[in-house]
Parts: structure tokens; sequence; C-alpha cells
């Protein structure tokens, strides 16, 4: 599918924008290893988290979906049972990781595998140490890319100190860990997004944080729960920029999830000098929530770099776009990380920005962007990547002329109706 923009439309209005991810995927699989239902409200209906569902239905967990719940009937720590056929993850990185820290605690076999995209992202940081947990893992270039097979069985507990900051990673070794006697210790360089350890806490689990230390106890008694998830500052980030760099908008996304390893973009917003307005903010099942009031300002450059990173790891693209349009340079760095994500985001923002005229200098870890540049109209490609699709969509909101975008469909990876919702906003400043 292409998607025309036509230039330079500013965004009025109020939007709630789809479910968490993140918290999604985790609140299925805590519900299918718990005892009990888990009833949870606000789930993102995104292809990610659909394809952790069938993975969970392929393993013996039923999972029911009604108009506004998705309730989950757990399973208890033993209850999964041996999948017939090949477990596919599709586009998703947070199904293949997480589910490969379950699978090796499983006395059966499994096959996992997904999408081209994939297929090509490092699973080496996730199958080893869970085989020297003592799981048998098998795959292309020793175990390090899927498809993987994957013979769990009795885990040890391990002390693993984390190459990267990655939460996906941190995830896999602390559900594995659910399945070891004993404690499970992960240390990370930078600390990740925390909300499985939030979630695990709220399921029953003992799990203790110290600084980027996260320490769990193994074979805990999961209960089911009610969880409600709040709006993913993920996909409100892209109409939080367009708003702040499209002269005559004003937005308000309310019940977004806040979580402060996640909110680094409201940070750097603030620093760039956007009128960024937090308020309500609450506590719902365990996750901070706030709506957000934004309006457009003039932006400077700033710099994004150490433990900011993994604290706006998918908001780098879009940040990238709103550095275009701010006074004098921005430099990220320290996100090597982005290189391996659903595209190489280095390459492919740099790559496509280019296609409009704009420069955005690539290097081996972020990027270097001058700002006050001009956008002509043209055509780019999102590469099958959701969050590309939705940078370049605001990237168009600021070019000379019209702009389309190929491949835009994959924005139902992470956000079904972001093209009905950005248009929304649009005839919002229009009527
Ligand atoms: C996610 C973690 C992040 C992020 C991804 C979702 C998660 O990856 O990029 O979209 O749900 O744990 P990392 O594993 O690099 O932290």
């Amino acid at each position: 599918m292409t998607v025309t923009l036509t230039c330079k439309e500013a965004l009025r209005g109020e939007i709630t924008v789809p479910g968490d991810k993140s918290l999604s995927h985790r609140a299925v699989i805590l519900g299918a290893l718990a005892e009990g239902e888990t009833e949870i409200s606000g789930f993102l209906a995104g292809r990610d988290c659909l394809s952790t569902v069938n993975c969970l239905r392929q393993l013996g967990v039923p999972v029911v979906t009604t108009e506004d719940r998705v309730i989950v009937k757990g399973v208890g720590l033993e209850g999964l049972r041996e999948p017939a056929g090949i477990l596919d993850c599709g586009n998703s990185g947070t199904t293949a990781r997480l589910l490969l820290g379950v699978l090796a605690g499983q006395p059966f076999f499994s096959v996992i595998t997904g999408d081209e995209s994939l297929r090509r992202r490092p699973m080496g940081r996730v199958t080893r140490p869970l085989v020297q947990m003592g799981a048998c893992i098998a795959g292309r270039a020793q175990g390090r890319f899927l498809p993987l097979a994957v013979a769990g069985g009795r885990l040890r507990p391990v002390f693993h100190r984390t190459p990267v900051a990655s939460a996906q990673l941190k995830s896999a070794l602390l559900l594995a860990g659910l399945f070891a006697s004993g404690e499970t210790v992960v240390s990370e360089p930078e600390k990740s997004r925390d909300h499985t350890e939030r979630m695990l806490a709220a399921f029953g689990a003992k799990v203790a944080c110290e600084g980027t230390t996260v320490t769990i106890e193994g074979r805990p008694r999961l209960k089911g729960q009610k969880v409600n998830i709040p709006g993913d500052i993920s996909s409100a980030a892209f109409f939080l920029v367009a708003a702040a760099i499209t002269p005559g908008s004003e937005v308000v996304v309310r019940e977004v999830g806040v979580n402060p390893t996640r909110a680094g973009i409201i940070d750097v917003l603030k620093e760039m000098g956007a009128e960024l307005e937090i308020g309500g903010v609450r506590v719902e099942s365990g996750e901070p929530v706030a709506d957000i009031r934004v309006r457009y300002s003039e932006l400077a450059g700033t710099e994004i770099s150490g433990s900011l990173i993994p604290r706006l790891i998918d908001e780098l693209p879009v940040l990238a776009v709103a550095a275009l349009f701010a006074r004098g340079k921005t430099v990220i760095k320290d996100a090597r990380e982005l290189r391996v994500k659903e595209t190489d985001r280095i390459a492919a923002v740099a790559e496509e920005v280019a296609k409009l005229g704009g420069r955005i200098v690539p290097t081996a870890d972020g990027m270097i962007i001058e700002g006050m540049q001009a956008l002509a109209g043209g055509t780019v490609s999102a590469r099958g990547d959701h969050r590309m699709a939705m940078s370049l969509a605001v990237a168009a909101l600021r070019a000379e002329g019209p702009v389309a975008i190929t491949e835009s469909e994959c924005t139902d990876i992470s956000y079904p109706g972001f093209w009905q919702d950005l248009a929304g906003l649009q005839k919002g400043a229009a009527g």
C-alpha cells in the first residue's frame, strides 16, 4: 500500500493511541504462565502482539478476545504443551526473544521462526545464556539466527552480564529464571525498560531491582491479574513530534504510559524547547500514565546519548526527523542497536530522508543532523518497518510537496489505525 500525504498540514485535537506493545506482549505471556484468569484491557491488537497470542495458543493456552478485553486462561508454570507446528513470530522481536526464554524451560521440543526481517536479527545474545542455563538450542550460525530448535528442560540459575541494554534479552532471561530453581541475576550496562520486572512482581514473583541489576527467584506461583494497558508512548511519539514541528498544531494525547524507562522522548523534546505539558499523572496496573499536550514551537538541536538511549530507542527515527527542522546541530550516539532493529534504522532513515532532499549523516552508532532543512516532495519506502513508515509520515508534514510512502501497511504491526488517526488530527486543524 502506498499512502500519499500532502504538505504542511497542522494537527489539532485530542486522541488516545493504541495500547502499549511491550506491555501487551508481557501481559499475555505472564497470563499464560499464571494460575487462573488474566483479564487485559487496552491490549494492542497489532500484528506483533497477535503473533504472541498465536504462539501461546499453539502452546496450549486458551486466549479469548472480546471487543474490549483479552482473557488469558492461565495454565501455570508447568502447563504449556508441546506445539504440533512451528511457532511463527512474524515481525516481532519481542515475541521471539521472550518466548525463547519461556521455551528454554519447557520439557519439550519446539521450533520458532519469523519473517525475513526477524530472521536477520541477532538471537545469539539470548540463546548463549539460555544454553548456559541448560537449554539445548540449535540453529544457523551456532544458534545466532531464527529459525531455532529448542529442546528445553531443567534450567540452572545464572548470573548474566548482558553485553547490551536490551529489555528483550533481559526479559528472556527473567522468564527463563522462572523455571530455574534459585536466583537468576541479570545485570545490564544501562537500564532498559522495566515492564517485565514490574509485571512479574504484580503477578506474584519475587523480583528485586537494584540499579541496573535484576534478581528473580525461580519457581514462583504466578496468579492471574487484571491488567489495564495504557497508550503506547512509542506510538504517541509520532504525534508529539508532528505537532512540535508543524506550525499551528496543538495535540493532546490521553492515557499514555510514561514509565521513566520509556519516557526519554519527553525529556529530549523539552530539552529541544518543545511546549510539552504532562498532566493527570496516575498509576495503573503498576505503570505511570499521563495526558500529554504539545504545541508547535521552534526547536533547538541537542545531543542524545548514553543512558538516555534505551529510554527512547524506538523514538530515534522520529527524533531524527524533528532534528531536521530544529535550529543547530543534533548528535545521536551510543545507539548502535538501531542497526539491528526491524531494519537498520540508521541507514534507513538517512537514505529515505535523502530522497526528499534532507541530509542526515549516518555514523557507526548514530546520526548527525544539521537543522533548519527544507524537504521536497517525493517517494520514499517504509522498507516494511512500521516505525520508519510513521517517521516518514511525520517528515512529510513539513515537506514542500506531496510525499508518497510505499509499504505503508506495516504500520499495523504496532499502530493499527495510524493513518486514520493522522487524518483525523489534520481534519481537526482544518475544521
Ligand atoms: C522491546 C524492547 C526494545 C524495543 C522493542 C520492544 C520490549 O528492544 O526496541 O520495540 O518490548 O522489550 P530492546 O530489546 O533493544 O530493548
